[in-house]
């Protein structure tokens, strides 16, 4: 049996109390279990709250930034330092293909970011669209994230899924490689169950409490 991750990526979705009421559902029903590892990625208002109730309930559960920062601290207005935020989050998400696509976010831009995560200890945690998008140097956990997949309902299949996750660990030796793109409670197995994949990234499918549990019992 390998290990695995699984890792919710919340996007602009919930607030505090939704969030926590999340939590309060999720957390009591996962076990101490070394061999998936579960991370939550909220916004970064929740950040700290959640990190708070986290720990307050000792529930196996890893936090995540969506993003953040290719500068340190300083003139960045709006901007989310590693720096600052490396005291919340165990790792970020860089390189998402809606940054890539709504806020013009370059294979140069995710390389920073990767830097700069890299640099304060946060694990980067960076999504490419195919084979050919560049993982820049340092990063041992990649998702691959067809747009296609992504919020349509349409997976991709998880036999190109497995064949595109072999070729970029032919590039990269030494990552672990993620599916994400409409992964649900249905489906989630299958992924899990192609050789070269070591976990899924999942958006929507995550924020309903009862699918979420549902994913990670149907993953062990
Ligand atoms: P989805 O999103 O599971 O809603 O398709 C995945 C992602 O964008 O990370």
């Amino acid at each position: 049996m390998k290990n695995l991750w699984i890792i919710a990526n919340w996007k602009s979705n919930k607030n505090i109390q939704e969030a926590l009421g999340w939590l309060e559902v999720v957390g009591p029903k996962l076990d101490h279990n070394n061999r998936i590892k579960i991370a939550v990625c909220p916004i970064f208002s929740d950040l700290a709250e959640f990190k708070k109730a986290v720990s307050a309930g000792n529930y196996p559960i890893l936090i995540g930034s969506q993003d953040l920062s290719p500068f340190g601290e300083g003139s960045y207005t709006g901007e989310e330092p590693a720096e600052i935020i490396k005291d919340l989050v165990d790792l970020a998400i860089i390189g998402h293909s809606e940054r890539r696509n709504n806020f013009s976010e370059t294979d140069e831009i995710v390389a920073k970011k990767v830097d700069q995560s890299r640099q304060y200890n946060i694990m980067p945690l960076v999504c490419v669209q195919s084979a050919d998008t560049p993982v820049p140097t340092g990063c041992d956990l990649v998702a691959y994230e067809p747009v296609f997949a992504i919020g349509t309902g349409q997976p991709d299949t998880p036999n190109n899924a497995n064949y595109v996750a072999q070729s970029l660990k032919q590039k990269y030796p030494d990552i672990k490689i993620l599916y994400g793109g409409s992964v649900n409670a249905t489906n989630c197995r299958v992924f899990i169950d192609q050789p070269a994949i070591s976990g899924l990234l999942i958006g929507k499918a995550s924020l309903e409490p009862a699918e979420f549990i549902k994913i990670i019992k149907g993953c062990l």
